[in-house]
């Protein structure tokens, strides 16, 4: 039987923040480091920034950027990172057994984002791993303050007059996990959280700011440090963070093409968590989700390769460079649709990470830089997933997966755009079968199938390499209509399908 659902513009979920097409770039591998910059490339600017990279970035439709880590930002001192770049002190990274150079920091991040363009927004975190409120204020009145102050006026000596504008901020990171350095508990890092918001909104008080919730919905202490950290900082903060990886385990690939389950039941979690608190604080606030950390990751084989081979310090070493197959990319379209599914609560949300490490764009230092599979879902939600989204409740065949029971063959979502088009976003999860779909359109006026883009291949293990970097493109579906109200189509096995109305 056809998998069906019916689409009304009045049934809808929510607004679509552009901050939910967010990435992440860390101080880790090669993504700062012969990913975005490299003086001496080709294709270099002024700058260092790679060109290739910076192009590539802009067709992938990213928003905000978060900033420096990840980990690493548990160890960040931000003054190593700004003042001219040849008198920065080079400083061991703790969280990747790496060195750090400093040769790019603040004032070269928000050059990045300014090339990217208008839609580009800064995200930065503050370390509340090995510093605390004093730190965080100091790097606030650096990049933020207009004038007239010694941080301010240092900002401008190192050649940045106007200040940089940075309104969103993460207040540490994955404070939940032992990996962590300066690890704490929830009730600690709540005070610190509260403490560090506090401090920063007397600054400034319409920073928006986000508090670490837990690094993975499998965290023992997940739920209650949620609980524990939003009783301290309920009035303090926007944003409470979700960090979530997926990969496949034990060729278990029903489950892993199930992923997007534990990501919309993690969600759901840390809302009716949120609202919890909220109620019992008599609150009329709504904390709303940064997802901000979200991927398919290889992270048992990384695990398994740093105990074996521990890094000596080296700088920038090819460091989780997963190379994405054909699978990898549904399952990610897959995410991308529970976030929008979701687009009432998480406002924000950023693909970790932008390039090279685990990232939908990979580079060779002084060769060329090109699309992995996941490139491409990304760059197609961003593109046709802004608008409002409606409602889809989806009635398909099920099947077993080992780790999340039955499971709907079909996940779907649609976003209707301010000019009335609607463009549904759907992943046939069957490794075999082709799937019929039918969707009943009511009240949207429209009339036509104005395309039907498919990711899907008959080798789900198909990759994008270097020497074959377009093996795996987007291809248009034959057969799909549009008539009498009701949209028709078949999704390949194990695929990702963008069908855009008007
Ligand atoms: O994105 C890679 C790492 O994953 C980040 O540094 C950390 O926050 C998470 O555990």
């Amino acid at each position: 039987r056809p998998a069906r659902f019916t689409l009304h513009p009045d049934y809808t979920v929510g607004d679509v923040d552009p901050r939910l097409f967010g990435s992440f770039v860390e101080h880790l591998g090669r993504c700062v480091y012969t990913g975005i910059h490299e003086p001496g490339h080709p294709s270099a600017d002024e700058e260092g920034l790679r060109t290739d990279v910076l192009a590539l970035v802009r067709e992938l439709g990213v928003t905000a950027v978060r900033y420096p880590g990840g980990n690493f930002v548990s160890g960040y001192k931000w003054e190593d990172s700004v003042g001219p770049a040849g008198e920065r002190p080079r400083r061991l990274d703790l969280a990747w057994r790496s060195t750090e150079s400093n040769r790019f920091g603040l004032s070269e991040y928000i050059a990045f984002l300014k090339k990217i363009g208008p839609q580009a927004e800064p995200m930065m975190a503050v370390n509340l791993g090995t510093r605390g409120v004093a730190e965080a204020l100091e790097l606030q009145e650096y990049a933020n303050h207009p004038a007239g102050t010694a941080l301010s006026d240092l900002r401008a000596a190192h050649g940045d007059k106007d200040p940089f504008g940075i309104r969103l901020w993460c207040l540490g990171n994955e404070m939940d996990g032992p990996w962590q350095t300066g690890h704490k508990t929830a009730g600690e890092y709540g005070r610190l959280a509260a403490e560090t918001a506090r401090a920063m909104r007397q600054l400034d008080p319409s920073v928006e700011l986000v508090a670490c919730g837990s690094s993975a919905q499998s965290m023992d202490t997940f739920a209650e440090w949620e609980a524990t950290v939003l009783a301290e900082t309920y009035d303090l903060v926007d944003y409470i963070s979700l960090h979530a990886y997926y990969e496949e385990l034990d060729g278990d690939r029903d489950s892993f093409l199930a992923s997007a389950v534990d990501m919309e039941s993690f969600i759901e979690n840390v809302v009716a968590t949120c609202d919890h608190v909220g109620a019992r604080l008599k609150s009329k606030k709504k904390i709303n989700l940064s997802f901000d950390e979200w991927n398919v990751w290889y992270l048992s084989r990384a695990q398994r390769e740093a105990e074996e081979n521990p890094l000596d310090w080296p700088e920038a070493p090819r460091l989780l460079e997963d190379n994405y197959s054909v699978t990898d990319a549904v399952v990610f379209g897959s995410l991308l649709i529970a976030l929008l599914r979701h687009a009432d609560r998480v406002t924000v949300a950023c693909l970790a990470q932008l390039v090279n490490v685990i990232a939908p764009i990979l580079t060779e230092p002084g060769g060329p830089a090109w699309r992995q599979t996941t490139f491409y879902p990304f760059a197609q939600a961003s593109r046709h997933g802004r608008g409002r989204v409606l409602d889809v409740r989806v009635d398909a065949p099920v099947h077993g997966t080992r780790k999340y029971g039955e499971v709907p063959l079909l996940h779907a979502t649609a976003v209707r755009a301010d000019d009335g088009t609607v463009t549904v976003f759907a992943v046939n999860r069957s490794q075999s079968e082709p799937m019929p779909l039918e969707v009943a359109l009511q009240g949207t006026g429209l009339t036509a199938v104005v395309e039907h883009s498919v990711l899907a291949d008959a080798d789900p293990e198909a990759r994008n390499t270097l020497t074959d970097p377009e093996r795996v493109t987007p291809h248009d579906a034959t057969g799909t209509t549009l008539r009498g109200g009701t949209l028709s189509a078949t999704l390949e096995p194990l695929s990702w399908n963008v069908i855009r109305l008007g």
